[in-house]
């Protein structure tokens, strides 16, 4: 089929809503070609974008069927080049066509008709986040449309309990408010990659449930610490997004379902076996997440921190019925990993980071940022999830 017939307009709520939903509903996003994640946005499509000071939502017709959407958002942020410290760049998520229209064109045209929306914006730098293994999504990206591979951050998802755990007797945790989370965010992650110059407004969103700092019990965190440099020997930081607000998600079976069902719940009870099959997270059922970010720790008895600090979400997730992980994303060379609680079954190893310049001026840029090597600690926007 031709792609003139094709035709691309700006989302509408009362037209699209439920057309898209249903397009999710049919677009799995996954790993494994038996287990696919779905999306369920609550009735607003826009959810995930919403909080991004700029945003955008574009759809794909086809015959009046609504065939593909595509979502994006623009904010200033860091950028990793040593002369350059900050951009404006635009974030590509939530690319949807339908299985029935795939190769036709439609995934690139909606990429492509978005990029004239950042230029017309003065973006100078256009990324997006997919799996490593998504080849549909990784080709039509790099080999078409000109984006290049930037990092390859690892995913790590943990399961809430039903109770809570033990948190250990020497690590000290305690609640900073937003003024303090920024200084010290700005401090200690300003200069990481897409570090969003609007993280106030962030830690301000009611989906931000706090930020936590951790430290050897007997020693003290001084509130003045920003202006006398005081910090104790080791220390941590994390914030809490609750993703379960805005979006829930949904393990899809395929028409293997119930052998793939049972070859989970196996696989789970292998991981798990001190818990009975019948207590594991539901994931078949639409279920939030707690997202962890800005996870950064300084000193020798950081990662026993790191791992104290996740303990204490887990912790707090038990209270919310609905929250049925944990997930966080670090970067390819940050020892964080070992300390970060995960389950190797549900975490995905490799996501992957691409880039592309939006004016013909960045494009030296644009070779310095991939030949800086990558910052240690990693800070993902919350809204990008
Ligand atoms: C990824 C997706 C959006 C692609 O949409 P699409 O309309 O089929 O893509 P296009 O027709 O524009 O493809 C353009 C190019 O991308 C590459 N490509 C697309 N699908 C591919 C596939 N299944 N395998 C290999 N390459 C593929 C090809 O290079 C293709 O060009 P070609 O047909 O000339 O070889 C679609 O497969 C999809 O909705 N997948 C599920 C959701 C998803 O994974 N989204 C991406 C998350 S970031």
């Amino acid at each position: 089929m031709a792609t003139e017939e094709i035709t691309l307009r700006s989302y509408n709520k009362r037209i699209d809503r439920s057309r898209i939903e249903k397009l999710e509903q049919k677009c799995e996003v996954g790993p494994s070609e038996n287990t696919y994640i779905f999306t369920d946005t609550l009735g607003e499509p826009v959810c995930r974008i919403r909080n991004s000071p700029q945003y955008k939502m574009l759809v794909a017709e086809l015959n009046n069927e609504l065939v593909g959407v595509i979502q994006g958002t623009i904010k200033k942020a860091t950028i990793n080049c040593p002369e350059e410290s900050q951009a404006r760049v635009g974030y590509i998520l939530g690319l949807r066509v339908s299985p029935l229209h795939r190769r036709k064109y439609i995934g690139s045209t909606l990429v492509r008709t978005l990029e004239q929306w950042f230029i017309a914006n003065d973006v100078d730098f256009a990324y997006m986040a997919t799996g490593k293994d998504n080849e549909a999504s990784v080709k039509l990206f790099t080999d078409k449309l000109g984006f290049v591979k930037l990092r390859t951050p690892a995913i790590l998802i943990n399961p809430v309990r039903y109770h809570p755990l033990h948190i250990s007797r020497e690590v000290e945790i305690k609640k900073l408010d937003i003024e303090q989370a920024e200084n010290l965010y700005r401090r200690c992650l300003g200069s990481t990659d897409f570090f969003p110059d609007d993280i106030d407004r962030i830690l301000k969103n009611k989906l931000s449930l706090g930020t936590w700092v951790a430290y050897p019990r007997g020693e003290s965190w001084d509130s003045e610490f920003e202006s006398n440099g005081r910090f104790p020997t080791s220390w941590a930081i994390l914030s809490v997004w609750n993703t379960g607000d805005l979006f829930k998600l949904r393990v899809g079976k395929s028409s293997l379902s119930c052998l793939l069902y049972t070859k989970i719940l196996r696989l789970l009870d292998g991981v798990f076996p001190w818990l009975k099959i019948s207590i594991l997270p539901d994931v078949f059922h639409p279920f939030g997440f707690y997202f962890m970010y800005g996870v950064h720790c300084e000193g020798r008895k950081s990662k026993a921190l790191v791992h104290g600090l996740c303990i204490f979400v887990h912790n707090m997730a038990t209270k919310c019925s609905d929250c049925k992980v944990i997930a966080t994303e670090v970067g390819e060379c940050d020892v964080l990993r070992e300390h970060i609680p995960h389950s190797r079954y549900l975490s995905r190893a490799e996501d992957l980071w691409c880039i592309k310049a939006m004016k013909n001026d960045q494009k030296n840029t644009l070779i310095k940022i991939i030949r800086t090597p990558p910052p240690v600690s990693l800070f993902v926007d919350p809204r990008e999830v």
